[in-house]
C-alpha cells in the first residue's frame, strides 16, 4: 500500500519536560489536539539523522489510551523515515520487556507507554518514555534535548492512511513515499520469558515449586495488580514454573487496572498484603502498572524493603546461573536508598555506587561493564540483563535464593542482619501538596542545611542523639561521562551513618509531592520494630524541615 506524508502546522504546549522518568500527564493533556503528536515528534528529532531507515520498539502498560497511542504513534514513525516499529500486541508490551526487546533486536530506542505506577484511566495518567539504544532511558542530555525541541516545534509529520490491527499477530509491509515501512506485531511476552530462561535455572526452580527437590511445594501469591505483568506472570509461573493457576492474581491488564492504584508497597497492595498474613504462603509479590517494581513479602506478610532486598540478592548473586557465568562486577543503588548494599559490596570487595533518584543513572555503568546488580528504595531491583528495573526478574532472583538456601525469606533477612547488621529504612510520601510552600520549605531547608555551622550541630528526640556529619544538595559526577547532576536532593548524614533525605518527586502529574527517607543503621539491635526504631529520627526530619508547617499536613499519604 503506497501512502503519502502529511505536514501538520503545531504551535509549543508549555511543560513537556519529561521527569524522573518520562513525560506524565493526565490522559485529558494527552488527548488536546497535537499534543501526544508533538512530543513523539520530538522525541523524534532529538534522533537526528539516526531516525532516519532506523527500527523501534513500541509498546505500553495497557493503560487507558494505550493503544490509540500506539496507533497514532506508527503513523508519525512511519511519516518520519523509521524504517521498522516492533509493537507488543494491542499495544501491550512491560517497560522491562521493551529493554530487552531494543538490546536483542539493536534497536534505535523504543517508545515506552506508561505512566508505571500511577493510576490509569480515563480521569488518570498516561505517560511517554524514550528509552535509547542500550535500553535504558533516555538520559539527561536527551531528554533535555527533547524538551528543548519541544518549546520551539511548529509542524510534526504524520501518515493518515496507515492502519493497522494491532490485535493480530505478524509484518504488516507498507511503501511510504517509495521507502518500504514494517510494523511488526509481536507477542508480548515470548521474547522476555526466553530472556529470563538464559538467566535462570528453570529447571531448578520448577522442581523447587512443585516440591519435587525438597518434597515441600511452595506456596507463592504472585499480584499484578492488573497491570501489564498478568501475562508474562501466567507464562513464566504458572506455565514454566507450573505453579497453581491459583497462586497468581489480577492477571488481566485493565486499562484502568479495575480501579487499583499499581504500585506495590503495603499501602496500595493491600489485598496481597492482607491474603499472606492471614494464609500460609511462602512468599507474595506484586509489581507495577508497567512491571518495573517489585515488592516481596516472606510468610505472615514479612515485609522485605526494597533496600535489603538489593542487599539480600547482592549477597546471594552466584547462585543466580547468568551471574555465574559472566562474572559479578559493581553494585549500585540510588542515594535515598539505605545503605545495605554498600556493606556487602564492602565484604565482597566489589565497587558501589551511589546515583541520583532514577533508573537512568545506572546505565553508563553497566555499559562500561563496572555495575551488575542495582536497586532504588521505590521497590526497583534489577540487573545488566536489561537497562531497566525489572520485577519479574526481583522474583525469580528471590526464588532463586530460597531454593539455594532453604530457608524462609524471613529467615534469610535475620541471618543477613547478623552478618551485616540492619538499615532500618522508611519513606514517607507527602502526596499532591501545593508547590509553592513545597519549594519554598525545599529552599529554606537547603539554606539551613548547608550553612557553616549546621555540621556539627546536635538532635535529640526519644532518647537519641544524632550529630551532623555531613549535610548537602546531592550532586553526582557520572564517572563514566563525567556529566554532572545537580540538586537531587536534600541530605543530611549523621555520625553513625543514619541518614535524612528530603526531596521533591520528579514523577507526579500534578502538584508537589514531597518524599522524605530515613535510613538508620544499627549494628546489633536487629530486631526491633522499625516503626519505634525510626521514630525519633522521622521527628527530628519533621523539625528540620518544619514541613507540617509548609504542606499542611499532619501524616504521610503514604508510608513504605
Ligand atoms: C520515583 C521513585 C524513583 C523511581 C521513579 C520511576 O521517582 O522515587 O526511585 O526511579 O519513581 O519509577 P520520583 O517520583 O521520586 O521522582
Ligand atoms: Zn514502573
Amino acid at each position: 500500500m503506497a501512502i503519502t506524508v502529511k505536514t501538520v502546522q503545531t504551535t509549543p504546549f508549555e511543560g513537556q519536560k519529561p521527569g524522573t522518568s518520562g513525560l506524565r500527564k493526565k490522559v485529558k493533556v494527552f488527548l488536546e489536539k497535537n499534543y501526544t503528536e508533538n512530543f513523539v515528534q520530538c522525541i523524534l528529532n532529538a534522533n537526528g539523522s539516526e531516525i532516519s531507515g532506523s527500527l523501534l520498539v513500541l509498546g505500553g502498560d495497557g493503560r487507558f489510551y494505550c493503544k490509540e497511542a500506539s496507533e497514532l504513534i506508527v503513523k508519525i514513525c512511519a511519516a518520519n523515515g523509521v524504517s521498522k516499529v516492533l509493537v507488543g500486541q494491542n499495544g501491550i508490551l512491560s517497560t522491562p520487556a521493551v529493554s530487552s526487546l531494543i538490546r536483542h533486536n539493536n534497536a534505535l530506542g523504543g517508545i515506552v507507554l506508561t505512566a508505571s505506577h500511577n493510576p490509569g484511566g480515563p480521569d488518570n495518567d498516561f505517560g511517554i518514555k524514550f528509552n535509547c539504544r542500550n535500553g535504558g532511558p533516555a538520559p539527561d542530555e536527551v531528554t533535555n534535548e527533547i524538551y528543548k525541541l519541544s518549546t520551539q516545534i511548529k509542524e510534526y509529520k504524520i501518515v493518515d492512511g496507515l492502519t493497522i490491527d494491532l490485535g493480530k499477530l505478524g509484518v504488516n509491509n507498507f511503501e511510504v513515499e517509495g521507502k518500504p515501512f514494517v510494523v511488526e506485531v509481536i507477542d508480548s511476552v515470548a521474547n522476555y520469558v526466553n530472556h529470563m530462561k538464559e538467566i535462570f535455572d528453570f529447571a531448578k526452580l520448577k522442581d523447587f515449586v512443585s516440591g519435587a527437590s525438597n518434597g515441600k511445594p511452595l506456596k507463592m501469591r504472585i499480584d499484578s495488580m492488573n497491570g501489564v505483568t498478568g501475562p508474562y506472570v501466567n507464562d513464566i509461573f504458572v506455565n514454566c514454573l507450573g505453579a497453581s493457576k491459583d497462586f497468581v492474581v489480577h492477571t488481566t491488564p485493565l486499562s484502568d487496572f479495575g480501579g487499583l492504584h499499581p504500585d506495590p508497597n503495603l499501602t496500595y497492595a493491600k489485598d496481597l498484603v492482607d491474603t499472606v498474613a492471614k494464609g500460609d504462603y511462602d512468599i507474595g509479590a506484586a509489581f507495577d502498572g508497567d512491571g518495573d517494581r517489585n515488592m516481596i513479602i516472606g510468610r505472615s506478610a514479612f515485609f522485605v524493603t526494597p533496600s535489603d532486598s538489593l542487599a539480600v540478592i547482592a549477597h546471594y548473586l552466584e547462585c543466580i546461573p547468568y551471574f555465574k557465568k559472566n562474572g559479578i562486577t559493581g553494585y549500585a543503588r540510588s542515594m535515598p536508598t539505605a545503605s545495605a548494599v554498600d556493606l556487602v559490596a564492602k565484604k565482597l570487595g566489589k565497587e558501589i555506587f551511589e546515583v541520583p533518584t532514577g533508573w537512568k543513572y545506572f546505565g553508563n555503568l553497566m555499559d562500561a561493564n563496572r555495575l551488575c546488580l542495582c536497586g532504588e528504595e521505590s521497590f526497583g531491583t534489577g540487573s545488566n540483563h536489561i537497562r531497566e528495573k525489572d520485577g519479574i526478574w526481583a522474583v525469580l532472583a528471590w526464588l532463586s535464593i530460597m531454593q539455594h538456601t532453604g530457608k524462609s525469606i524471613e529467615d534469610i533477612l535475620k541471618a543477613h542482619w547478623a552478618a551485616y547488621g540492619r538499615n532500618y529504612f522508611t519513606r514517607y510520601d507527602y502526596e499532591e501538596c501545593d508547590l509553592d510552600p513545597c519549594n519554598e520549605m525545599m529552599a529554606t531547608m537547603e539554606k539551613l542545611i548547608t550553612s557553616s555551622e549546621f555540621v556539627g550541630k546536635e538532635y535529640s528526640s526519644g532518647g537519641k542523639t544524632y550529630k551532623v556529619k555531613v549535610a548537602d544538595n546531592f550532586s553526582y559526577t557520572d564517572p563514566v561521562v563525567n556529566t554532572v547532576s545537580t540538586k537531587q536532593g536534600l541530605r543530611i548524614v549523621f555520625e553513625d551513618g543514619s541518614r535524612i533525605v528530603m526531596r521533591l518527586s520528579g514523577t507526579g502529574s500534578s502538584g508537589a509531592t514531597v518524599r522524605l527517607y530515613i535510613d538508620s543503621y544499627e549494628k546489633d539491635n536487629v530486631l526491633g520494630k522499625a516503626s519505634e526504631m525510626l521514630k525519633p529520627l522521622i521527628d527530628i526530619a519533621l523539625e528540620i524541615s518544619q514541613l507540617p508547617k509548609y504542606t499542611g499536613r499532619n501524616a504521610p499519604t503514604v508510608i513504605t
